[in-house]
């Protein structure tokens, strides 16, 4: 546990109510009884006493249904949001790929956008210089690269967050399952490249619906289930408790 490279002790996330006064109207008319306890409780629960760790050089990837809270555990992880109660603690340099377009500009064409979350992922300007060639390769996004990226498709912009990721170099890497929206092949040189991270030590957390790729690549499994965890252990254990409960 001391040299744990991320911990999650305890924690629990709930996010003011106001971010779901949208759905609590929609709520008050079609489920009123839930509608008021939400309102009554006036904070939304996004994940609920959760406690793991992973340890240096580890793949672990987070599973579960939409909305159970896995993208809240990775921002905790990666520092974009603060926990409500617990301790989250993160060692080292992280890389994150969270959203999709996060860390980029629409107005910029994919070149500049590469420079700006580079740079945002620690590289320096020279290195980015180094570096933009196999970046730019990699994306396979061809003349578009000199085109503002509000005109890139969903799996387009996947592809260019990934491939920013390929040449950064961080001790400790976070996907969420944004990679799902590239098309297979590329799917398949990001598993490879997340592979290659891997051997390279780097410690890696991951969120994805792909079961196979989770066995491929992950060492244990944490499944949350609910907002709490309801299942840690060996990839295949987990996956295959997973894979029971959802047929
Ligand atoms: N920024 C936010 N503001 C308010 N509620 C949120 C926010 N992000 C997520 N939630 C809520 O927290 C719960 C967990 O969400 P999330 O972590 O995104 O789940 P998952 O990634 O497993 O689909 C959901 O019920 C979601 O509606
Ligand atoms: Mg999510």
């Amino acid at each position: 546990m001391m040299d744990s490279v991320i911990v999650f002790d305890n924690v629990t996330k709930k996010y003011p109510l106001y971010h779901h006064i949208g759905s609590g109207i929609k709520e008050l008319l079609f489920n009123p009884k839930r509608a008021l306890s939400l309102f009554r409780g006036r904070q939304y629960l996004a994940i609920e006493n959760i406690s793991f760790t992973v340890e240096k050089g580890e793949a672990v990837a987070l599973i579960g249904r939409n909305g159970a809270g896995k993208s809240t555990s990775l921002g905790l992880v990666a520092g974009v949001i603060k926990p409500t109660a617990g301790k989250v603690t993160t060692r080292g340099r992280v890389a994150s790929m969270l959203e999709l377009g996060g860390g980029f500009h629409p107005e910029l064409t994919g070149r500049e956008n590469i420079y700006l979350n580079a740079t945002l992922l620690g590289l320096r300007r020279k290195e980015v210089q180094q570096r933009i060639d196999k970046i730019i390769d990699f994306s396979e996004l061809g003349q578009f690269i000199d085109e503002p990226i509000r005109v890139y498709s969903s799996g387009m912009l996947a592809k260019l967050g990934f491939s920013v990721i390929t040449q950064v170099d961080p001790d400790v890497l976070i996907i969420d399952e944004v990679l799902a929206v590239g098309d297979i092949s590329f799917q398949a040189k990001c598993i490879q490249t997340i592979k290659e991270f891997k051997s390279r030590g780097v410690t890696i957390l991951f969120v994805s619906h792909n079961m196979n790729d989770v066995e491929k690549i992950c060492d244990r499994v944490v499944w949350i289930e609910n907002h709490k965890l309801k299942q840690i252990g060996p990839a295949k254990d987990v996956v295959e408790q997973y894979k029971k409960a959802m047929a």
